[in-house]
């Protein structure tokens, strides 16, 4: 079996998909540096449970670190890396855009430099729906141009396409970058809006509403976004002297230059946050107070994936229904807290 290198596999993604992973038999190199961006707690106990899996091996660093990670390769030697660990969150972007030039920009270099050096059969590497930034023609897909970021969080998830894109050319390497849509589910990241709404809601306060409550989101469940992450390590973009042997799907993104192809993992369905909020009441069988409060900046008041690619790569689309999703979640934060 396969040995796959996941960084950031104490993260949220990353740590479903390791476990997807080795459930299938494979081996499973984690890297993470546990940043403390949030609680450092969740990040252990997901690196826990990794850990009971025989094949699950970890390593504590920051992708900064060029000889930690290089040492790891080397020793290590994986055939396939998908590339998860970043600096998230498009809020914090705003107070600490330093922390996204350091993981995001020279983590993601130094993520290249080990994927040529071991010349690897795939790179798979996290890029976000963010990138549409100021785009309205929805749903978005793949082949739109995206040159409007609206955050530094989404300047730098574009700039490592670019990246991606020119070491995919240069050395012929296989690279294929995801748009994820708001992921969520359990284990999720307590900066996100479902962690931050349960938490309020059980703890008797008010939740913040952004842009009064007009907003709405392709939430896409984990189980489905890492299930599309494992169906596309399959889907190697192909090198450019061999296209004539297969033939070109008419949604590809595939580029003209390199073995290089963007997807959108999403869940092609456009909730409205009040519907979303209303979900949770029903679900916790209460009413959460709401403060309304303007847009914040940075924000965009609606993203919905075109999930048409991912599905021709794979055959699948993710198809959770949003009331499932949101009681999954919920039970795990109850047994989870006590709660
Ligand atoms: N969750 C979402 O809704 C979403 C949406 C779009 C894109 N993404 C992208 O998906 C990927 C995974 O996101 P997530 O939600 O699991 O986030 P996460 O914050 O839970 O996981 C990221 C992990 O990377 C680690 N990390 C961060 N910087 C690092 C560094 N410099 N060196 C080593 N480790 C570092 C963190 O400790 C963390 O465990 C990220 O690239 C994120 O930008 C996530």
């Amino acid at each position: 079996m396969k040995r796959i290198l996941v960084t950031g596999s104490a993260g949220f993604i990353g740590f479903h998909l390791a476990k997807l992973l080795l459930e299938q038999g494979f081996e499973v190199i984690g890297y993470d540096g546990m940043t403390d961006y949030y609680d450092v707690n969740i990040k252990r106990e997901r690196h826990r449970i990794l850990a009971q899996y025989p094949r699950f091996q970890s390593q504590q660093s920051m992708l900064e670190d060029y000889q930690a990670l290089t040492q790891l390769c080397r020793q290590q030697r994986p055939q396939i890396i998908i590339h998860l660990a970043a600096q998230a969150g498009v809020r914090y972007s705003l107070e600490n855009p330093r922390a996204y030039t350091d993981s995001n920009l020279v983590g993601t270099f130094n993520v290249l430099e080990c994927a040529r050096e071991l010349n690897v059969e795939h790179l798979l590497m996290a890029s976000t729906s963010s990138v549409y930034g100021a785009n309205t023609e929805m749903p978005f897909n793949e082949r739109q141009p995206c040159d409007t970021p609206l955050t530094y969080y989404a300047a730098t998830k574009k700039a490592n396409e670019a990246m991606g894109h020119s070491y995919a050319h240069i050395y012929d390497l296989p690279v294929t970058m995801f748009r994820f849509f708001t992921v969520y589910g359990p284990y999720g990241r307590p900066d996100l809006a479902l962690f931050k709404f349960v938490h309020a809601a059980l703890n008797g306060d008010a939740i913040d509403v952004y842009n009064h409550g007009d907003m709405a989101r392709d939430f896409t469940y984990v189980d489905d976004l890492v299930f599309g992450i494992r169906q596309l390590m399959d889907a190697i973009p192909a090198a450019k002297d061999q296209r004539h042997t297969t033939t070109p799907l008419p949604n590809d993104s595939l580029s003209p230059a390199a073995p290089y192809r963007v997807v959108n993992i999403g869940n092609s369905d456009k909730i409205k946050l009040m519907d979303f909020i209303s979900e949770i009441e029903r679900k916790l069988g209460m009413t959460i107070r709401k403060n309304m409060l303007p847009m914040q900046l940075g924000d965009v008041p609606a993203t919905w994936a075109d999930a048409g690619l991912l599905q021709s790569l794979t055959d699948f689309r993710p198809n959770t229904p949003i009331a499932k999703g949101i009681s999954e979640f919920v039970d795990w934060y109850r047994n989870y807290y006590g709660v």
